[in-house]
């Protein structure tokens, strides 16, 4: 498919029905925080997001983003590896999550040889599974330009076709073409 409007706009419009005042929202990739900011907003201050990311400059990003927005008292900031989402978070939080999301790939203002990996992915996209209500959605933009980048989507499209009953794939946005293959979008949910 080829598309000009940024596959995360469309994914954000893909969100929207999973969003609500007082949801809980994950950001699993927090980079520069425009996501976290998509979903703050959404939350109202009735909600609330957890944004993750395994590198410090990118907590920070995404901190001074919320902060210019004045919407940092909605949003709780986690250094940790994705694959440990499930301990980073109150165990209460099994189960109650609306919307997880995951923008795989590299900070695009930091160093591009930390990107996400299919070794840390997948585990982490099993984990959120479970942290999902169950009329919540499981949101992954993938990239497959960079080293390693067309593995670990292949090993996203693996999950996506295996999804564990009773989830089901109910979004699937590949763009670009066959020879310059552009970032892909899937989502997950049991509605
Ligand atoms: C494409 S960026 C995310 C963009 C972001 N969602 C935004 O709106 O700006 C990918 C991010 O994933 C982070 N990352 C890489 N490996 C990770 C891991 N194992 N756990 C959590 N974050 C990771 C990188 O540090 C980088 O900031």
């Amino acid at each position: 498919m080829s598309t000009r409007q940024p596959l995360t706009e469309i994914a954000h419009e893909g969100w929207l029905p999973y969003l609500k005042p007082g949801s809980w929202a994950i950001d699993a990739t927090a980079g520069n925080g425009f996501d976290t900011e998509f979903l703050a907003d959404q939350v109202t201050k009735s909600g609330r997001v957890f944004a993750m990311d395994v590198q410090e400059c990118a907590i920070l990003a995404t901190r001074t983003r919320l902060e210019n927005a004045s919407l940092i008292e909605r949003v709780s900031l986690v250094r940790a590896d994705h694959a440990r989402i499930r301990d980073s978070f109150a165990c209460g939080m099994r189960g109650e999550v609306d919307l997880i999301c995951f923008n795989l790939g590299y900070l695009p203002t930091g160093d591009h040889n930390i990107t996400t990996s299919r070794e840390s992915t997948v585990p982490a996209l099993y984990e959120s599974l479970l942290l999902l209500k169950p009329n919540g959605a499981l949101s992954v933009i993938a990239y497959r330009g960079h080293k390693g980048a067309q593995e670990e989507a292949d090993s996203v499209e693996g999950f996506f076709m295996k999804l564990p009953a009773p989830w089901k794939c109910v979004q699937h946005v590949a763009t670009g073409t066959e020879e310059n293959p552009g970032p892909v979008w899937w989502m997950a949910s049991a509605r």
